[in-house]
């Protein structure tokens, strides 16, 4: 009998130029550049060109793709009402980006390409973030400005600030950071969705449904909750150890592919680090290094064996917190990079043509008879 691999683990699926993942070493390949040398230096929409057409831009064309983007910021009617009913309905900023994505397909008809719809749907979907966090907070939102890049706009939507160049940096090593990850959760939905030929808006709402998990892409805000919870550097152990006795998981440790620290994790560390520097987020950051180091001793003692090391939604939290950006904002943030990826994927997908579509081994019963419950309880009756 054929054996079933639980959680597809270590199933190879399918070919991919986007990115390439060394569990063993901590290696992290995107589009054939290493992860150390593209996120800390690329524009993001220079990541966004290498990912959806193979190359860097020339300065034409990355002048031509931030022009495309800004046109494509502003939200229908339709969209903001969406936003404001869910916000006083006090929905998740998850959800609501959900909700709100689906909609851009109101703009949508039979002519519209992959293309044109990934291109709306990354530049709209800061724009809904940041429109549904004022809404939440009743602020007016702010409308995108057209001079600012992608990264900076967001920012600047938020809190009505033009951002100073070190943020604008680090938001952009940031998202480049986690554009795309092989075949993870969400991106593998986005590719599901895609080899049914549906439409590219499509694949992106259910990838979007995927990363929200605390499993996946829902792990960083809980991480950053479990540092300040511990408050103090001598706080750390007893907490950890307390919470791993309940048989709790610690968020932004151990990883599917990952069996040693998550390159990312480094990058993301780095970027911190520089933020956190001269500012008041210097504690916090002494801190985090504090809570790594012991659960990563703690780790090791209660589930030898298990190579559960630092993944990146741990500095993600610490460095999206030295950004300034509140909890309820580092899912979606994760999801305005990883939408690049998920779109790469699905363009790749669709070059293949393929259906994925594996099977089950079906373990229910095969020796029933056919008798209506409810008919019996009639006839008693
Ligand atoms: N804390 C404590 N124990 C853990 C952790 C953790 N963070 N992660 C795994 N374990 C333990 C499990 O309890 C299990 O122990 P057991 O053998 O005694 O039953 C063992 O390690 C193996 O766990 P699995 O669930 O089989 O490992 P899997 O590869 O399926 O899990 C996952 C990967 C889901 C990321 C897991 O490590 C986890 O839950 N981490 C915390 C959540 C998190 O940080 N998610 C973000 C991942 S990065 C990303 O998706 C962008």
């Amino acid at each position: 009998m054929t054996e079933v691999t639980h959680g597809l683990e270590g199933v190879i699926a399918a070919e991919t130029r986007l990115s390439r993942v060394d569990g063993e070493v901590g290696e992290l390949i995107l589009a054939g550049y290493p992860l150390e040398e593209l996120a800390p230096n690329a524009r993001f929409e220079e990541t966004l060109h290498l990912f959806w057409h193979g190359e860097l831009p020339s300065s034409n064309q990355l002048s031509r793709l931030q022009s495309e983007l800004a046109e494509c910021r502003t939200l229908r009617a339709a969209t903001q009402y969406l936003i404001l009913a869910s916000t006083d309905a006090k929905t998740s900023m998850m959800d609501i980006l959900r909700m709100a994505t689906d909609s851009l397909s109101l703009k949508t008809d039979s002519s519209t390409t992959p293309r044109d719809a990934a291109l709306r749907v990354t530049a709209a979907m800061p724009t809904i973030i940041a429109n549904a966090w004022r809404r939440s907070r009743d602020e007016e939102p702010i409308s995108p400005d057209d001079d600012l890049g992608h990264a900076a706009n967001f920012l600047y939507m938020l809190d009505g600030q033009v951002p100073s160049d070190e943020r604008v940096r680090a938001l952009e090593t940031y998202l480049n950071t986690v554009v795309d990850h092989g075949f993870n959760a969400s991106t593998f939905t986005a590719r599901v969705i895609a080899s049914t030929q549906s439409d590219l808006i499509s694949a992106v709402v259910g990838a979007i449904g995927a990363l929200k998990g605390p499993l996946h892409g829902g792990a960083p805000g809980p991480a950053l909750d479990m540092v300040f919870e511990i408050g103090r550097p001598e706080n750390t152990e007893a907490y950890l150890r307390e919470k791993l006795a309940r048989g709790e998981r610690l968020m932004g440790f151990g990883h599917r592919v990952y069996k040693v620290r998550d390159p990312r994790a480094e990058v993301l560390a780095h970027a911190a680090a520089q933020l956190a520097a001269s500012g008041e987020n210097r504690a916090l950051y002494d801190l985090a290094l504090k809570v790594e180091s012991v659960a990563l001793q703690l780790l090791e003692e209660l589930k030898p064996g298990r190579r559960l090391k630092t993944n990146v939604e741990f500095y993600t939290a610490l460095l999206l917190h030295c950004l300034g950006l509140p909890t309820e904002l580092f899912t979606p943030t994760f999801a305005l990079a990883r939408v690049v990826g998920w779109c790469a994927h699905a363009f790749e997908q669709l070059e293949e043509g393929r259906l994925i579509r594996p099977r089950s081994r079906y373990v229910g019963p095969t020796d029933r008879v056919w008798a209506s419950p409810s008919r019996e309880q009639e006839s008693v009756a």
